[in-house]
């Protein structure tokens, strides 16, 4: 969603690094793009609907050349896709802004810079930045970090901002507040961004920014910032440890390809922490044995494919740990009214940390006095893990596909972790018990390359898929999160659509949709509601409807007329969801390729939800 990019750049041209940022943010989801370079004495904006290319190569025509200046992807949220919505947002020559999130108060804002005078070229709240600090800048004499503290005093809302002013040749001003914003270091030159994705070409050295905080900066770094009180702040410096290759696409043709192929690694990685330290609570942070032992309760908050592995952890952490788990979606919690347990244990979790509902779900629950937060995240220094008191990364690398795909799987390994750990902490769980979960661990990476081997019997599926215009996926029990993350996956990507059901769900609804037309996915390994399961199927075989079952050896499935059946190599115990969520993912990326969407940018969708 929204990516901000921006440098000053004391020897070299700023277009090189605003358009290669860019296109390293598309992977967030958008529709538009533009840059506003300060080239002599005047601000000169290109911006185009579409692809990053489109822009690019109209910059290049015009011969745009200047040693500072800003960038920007949108994602439309107020007023539709249109080159007059795209930012940067101009006010009167004078003042260009780039913006992600929301100014919840922009027709108020709207309203009062109208009646100064002030006319709107879009219908978007970002223009009301771009008048307000204009309105601020000519009021205090041209200073431009003045101009952008007063602006941001009036707006309620979520923002991350980069100002330039025509005049000022050598600084610019960024605000964050609920949405990413980082400064990034080089020699003589200055970087900001949404992420750290579009720097690391260019340097390794970044700051984030904290909530609230204001900055000038100029082709030596941070010159002054002021945190949200008002005072004067410095914030650490690190060293990105992303890698540049994680960011390239390789021998494969999609980012999800290369992505769901990864896992062997990620899932590798990710275990790590458990083979190589235990099911120790130390792993989570230093205090966590502490806080670990103080809880009777964990409450799970999550969006979209996160929300999905917290209904499969809810299900480890009950049986192998024996401890009450809710989980709840982020946007629907942080609405509620909710009886606050201080001695529950909130956890969030999220690919991007960046997620605005699910940090203000967190914001809201420690406003309610639970105080004891663990965050399962995969991008380092994000947003939730900084505001959580304890934490686990997840080690799956950048994910570039806006369908989540590693990330799903290696939450799963760190919240199966987590309930071993628990489980070992509360007695339920001993030595001989902890041993075999190690050894389950051990052997997931390589169970996972064996269900890889079958993707050309599953790609020959797709081709099925890919001419329908529905589907219904079945599983139960720890098995049907897996089917809710495989009928999300196939929706988000191939536009089919598609819903999950627990099975025994099917006869008091779904069933009335079920002929011939209806392809029906069933996640059916060898696990004790296996029998159940196949009851539920001849339910559909008796409708005419055509079963396409994922199960492992042990299940013991024939095709039949109107039963097609991949088997899984084996039955790999409590970590069965994990090993089957890859031939859904690997399901629905091949019906994306037979119906010629692209799985990596699929339509309306963004990466990183940074507005409500
Ligand atoms: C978006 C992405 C999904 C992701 C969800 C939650 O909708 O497209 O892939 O599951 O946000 O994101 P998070 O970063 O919090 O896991």
């Amino acid at each position: 969603m929204c990516g901000i990019v921006g440098a000053i750049r004391a020897h070299h041209n700023v277009v090189d690094f605003l358009t290669d940022g860019l296109k390293r943010l598309e992977y967030r989801g958008y529709d538009s793009s533009g840059i506003a370079v300060q080239t002599g004495n005047k601000i000169t904006r290109v911006r185009r609907v579409g692809r990053v290319q489109l822009m690019e190569n109209a910059a290049r025509e015009k011969g745009v050349h200047g040693h500072i200046g800003i960038g920007h992807t949108r994602w439309a949220t107020h007023g539709g896709v249109t080159e007059p919505n795209a930012h940067p947002h101009i006010s009167g020559g004078l003042i260009a802004v780039v913006h992600n999130g929301i100014i919840e108060n922009f027709e108020e804002e709207r309203a009062r810079l109208q009646s100064l005078g002030y006319t709107f070229e879009s219908q978007t709240d970002t223009e009301v930045i771009a008048h307000s600090v204009k309105h601020e800048y000519e009021r205090n004499g041209h200073n431009l970090f003045a101009a952008v503290e007063a602006a941001c005093a009036r707006f309620h809302g979520a923002y991350a901002i980069g100002v330039i002013a025509d005049d000022n040749h050598k600084e610019m001003v960024v605000a964050r507040m609920g949405c990413p914003l980082l400064v990034a270091f080089g020699n003589e030159e200055t970087f900001i961004a949404s992420d750290v994705s579009a720097v690391i070409a260019f340097t390794r050295n970044i700051a984030c920014l904290d909530d609230g905080d204001i900055a000038l900066l100029n082709a030596n770094g941070i010159e002054k910032l002021l945190d949200k009180n008002g005072q004067a702040a410095e914030r650490k410096v690190k060293v990105s440890e992303l890698s540049l290759a994680s960011l390239e696409l390789g021998p494969y043709s999609h980012f999800m390809q290369k992505e769901i192929h990864e896992q062997p690694r990620a899932i590798a990685d990710t275990a790590e922490v458990f083979l190589d330290g235990g099911f120790e609570p130390e792993n989570f942070g230093t205090t966590a044995r502490e806080v670990f032992a103080g809880i009777d309760s964990i409450k799970i908050l999550a969006c979209g494919t996160s929300y999905y592995s917290a209904l499969t952890g809810k299900y480890w952490l009950e049986s192998i740990a024996k401890i009450p788990t809710d989980v709840e979606i982020a946007s629907e919690y942080r609405y509620r009214d909710v009886i606050a347990n201080p001695k529950q244990l909130v956890i969030t979790i999220s690919q991007s940390g960046e997620t605005l509902d699910t940090m203000e779900a967190l914001k809201y629950a420690q406003s309610l006095g639970q105080t004891h937060s663990l965050s399962i995240c995969n991008v380092l220094e994000s947003a939730l893990p900084r505001e959580s008191e304890l934490v686990l990364y997840t080690r799956a690398g950048a994910e570039i596909g806006v369908a989540s795909t590693k990330a799903f799987t290696t939450q799963l390994v760190v919240l199966f972790g987590l309930a071993v750990t628990l489980g070992k902490m509360r007695g339920h769980v001993g030595e001989e018990q902890a041993r075999a979960y190690t050894e389950e661990l051990r052997q997931l990476p390589g169970s996972i390359q064996h269900v890889m081997n079958l993707e050309p019997q599953i790609a020959a599926w797709a081709q099925k898929f890919a001419e329908k215009s529905n589907a219904l996926f079945l599983g139960r029990g720890i098995h049907y999160p897996v089917a809710l993350e495989g009928a999300l996956k196939l929706k988000e990507i191939t536009y089919i659509h598609a819903e999950a059901y627990p099975a025994g769900e099917l006869k008091h609804g779904p069933l009335a949709l079920v002929d011939e037309n209806m392809p029906v996915v069933v996640i059916a390994p060898h696990d004790k509601l296996l029998d159940k399961v196949k009851a539920n199927m001849q339910e559909v075989s008796a409708r005419g409807g055509e079963l396409f079952v994922f199960a492992d050896l042990d299940s013991n499935f024939t095709e039949s007329e109107g039963v097609h059946v991949i088997r899984t190599p084996r039955h790999v115990g409590d970590l069965s969801p994990i090993l089957h969520t890859i031939p859904v993912q690997l399901l629905s990326y091949h019906a994306a390729l037979a119906r010629g969407t692209d799985g990596d940018k699929p339509r309306n969708l963004a990466k990183s939800v940074t507005v409500e």
